[in-house]
């Protein structure tokens, strides 16, 4: 896959574990990779504003968060949610990042690691905070979030929000696992709930989960490392 939209640019600044929270369990996302897709997605979409973004399986919302900084003036709200309870604690700390409180706690947790023990990686944070601020400060930069608990493979889940963009990487490796078998076919039948005409949605999987639902056309496919990327929009 050649990148068409995201520049080849240091997202040293956006590393997890940096400003951004990781722990251990947590999968992240390729930065680049991610912006990549949602320009893509954009690009299919057809305008670029008030977008209303949403991942169904956010994990620690590292993907969202990533996504959310490059592109925070094409974005109006973010809709995060997981079955997982542990993960959504992390979606909460990164996704804060996106407000000026968020990145003021952070701020100052970080200026307390440093003046304890004078690490090195913590003086590099403290000088990556400073683009955190730069983007959120931004005029444009308004973005409201929630970030709730769901099951997406549930027939009777009740979250009925309209999203204009979809962006979710499934669980496909050894760190996570789908919470039922079969995951990608019964979640894009769930995500209908949530999508307009226009609707576009790109999940990230393994060559190993094929998509068999017939109710939605592809737009584009392509593979980097072991994710392949399916972006999709209902016929
Ligand atoms: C690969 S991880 C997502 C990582 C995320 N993109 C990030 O950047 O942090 C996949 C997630 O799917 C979640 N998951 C598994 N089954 C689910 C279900 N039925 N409904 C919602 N989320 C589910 C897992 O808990 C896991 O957090």
């Amino acid at each position: 896959m050649k990148y068409r939209t995201s520049k080849v640019e240091s997202y040293d600044f956006l590393a997890a574990g940096s400003v951004l929270y990781s722990a251990p369990g947590i999968p992240n996302f390729p930065v680049r990779l991610g912006n990549e897709i949602f320009n893509r997605c954009l690009g299919h979409y057809g305008t670029g504003n008030s977008i209303r973004l949403y991942d169904p399986c956010c994990g620690g919302g590292y993907l969202l968060t990533t996504i959310a900084l490059l592109n925070g003036k094409s974005i109006s709200h973010i809709f995060a949610s997981d079955i997982d309870t542990r993960a959504l604690k992390w979606a909460r700390k990164n996704l804060s990042l996106l407000s000026m409180d968020g990145i003021n706690a952070r701020k100052r947790q970080l200026t307390e690691l440093f003046q304890t023990y004078g690490k090195d990686s913590h003086r590099s944070s403290l000088l990556h905070i400073e683009r955190l601020m730069s983007l959120v400060t931004d005029d444009d930069f308004d973005i409201s979030v929630e970030c709730f608990q769901y099951d997406i493979l549930n027939n009777s889940g009740s979250f009925t929000s309209e999203t204009d963009i979809i962006i979710t990487d499934v669980p496909y490796g050894n760190l996570v696992q789908w919470s039922q078998e079969s995951g990608i076919d019964k979640m894009l039948e769930q995500l209908k709930k949530t999508m307009h005409k226009d609707s576009i949605i790109a999940i990230i999987h393994d060559k190993y989960q094929k998509r068999t639902n017939q109710d939605y056309k592809r737009l584009e496919k392509f593979k980097v490392g072991k994710r392949v990327t399916e972006i999709l929009k209902l016929k």
